[in-house]
């Protein structure tokens, strides 16, 4: 007998860190497997450990022809920092370009000794931790990590890559945002999806740039709001 999709999820992410609750996963989940009627992949900006990834797989698995590609800077300890008030940033060197990251919505101390800190006890870095993940949920043929920002989208669209999903959960301050959305227009196709987390909840950053950069597009439209997803289609003509 098929394990019911719930209990599939559930199951995926149980032994995977991160703050994506359950409720997030089925909408997430709900939303992925709604494109089945459009051509593409899944893309996510901002991975952490797999737990979102896992369930983009899960729905691509059960789509066929659907890869998800994963965008992550995923930081190693050594590029942590604490700021003056107490709170973390990081900045990651890759290829010789530096990024830093979470230096306007940082990470407060409390959450950052409690949940991040232990993870790099047993492993070097995120990546680690992500591949893992994913090779433990049987993803790793529909699940692909970049290691970058979601500059890497330019990179996808010369390859050709059309995503028919975009997932944006990465840097949550305004001006990161912002360039998140220009980087996936990239490779989102006409009747796709960008699906926003912690939307119009206590990120301002993140529910500035929705309405800057989408709400009043005309290119968007058909948004709605389930947790704290926010999800918005490409339209297929302008209005
Ligand atoms: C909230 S976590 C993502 C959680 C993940 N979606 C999940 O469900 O488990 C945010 C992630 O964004 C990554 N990140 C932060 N700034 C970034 C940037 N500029 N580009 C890409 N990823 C970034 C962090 O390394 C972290 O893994």
């Amino acid at each position: 007998m098929r394990i019911p999709i719930v209990q599939q999820i559930e199951t995926l992410v149980q032994e995977i860190p991160g703050w994506s609750p359950l409720d997030q996963l089925y909408t997430l989940f709900n939303l992925a497997y709604l494109t089945i009627d459009t051509q593409g992949d899944f893309l996510e900006i901002g991975s952490w450990c797999g737990r979102s990834a896992s369930v983009l797989g899960l729905a691509a698995r059960l789509l066929g022809n659907t890869t998800v590609h994963c965008i992550d800077l995923f930081p190693e300890k050594k590029d942590w920092r604490q700021n003056t008030d107490g709170s973390y940033s990081f900045m990651v060197e890759i290829d010789g370009v530096t990024y830093g990251s979470y230096q306007e919505q940082t990470v407060w101390q409390e959450p950052f000794e409690r949940d991040i800190a232990p993870l790099y006890e047993n492993h070097s870095g995120i990546f680690d931790l992500f591949t893992q993940a994913i090779e433990r949920s049987g993803m790793e043929a529909v699940v692909k990590a970049y290691r970058g920002d979601s500059e890497i989208c330019k990179r996808l669209a010369t390859l050709n890559i059309d995503c028919k999903l975009a997932f944006i959960d990465g840097d949550h301050s305004y001006a990161a945002v912002c360039r998140d959305i220009h980087n996936v227009e990239r490779v989102l196709v006409k009747g796709g999806w960008i699906c926003f987390d912690d939307a119009f909840s206590h990120y301002e950053g993140v529910s500035r740039a929705i309405e800057d950069c989408i709400i009043h597009n005309p290119h968007y439209g058909f948004c709605q709001q389930m947790t704290r997803k926010f999800f918005i289609a490409k339209r297929l003509q302008n209005s």
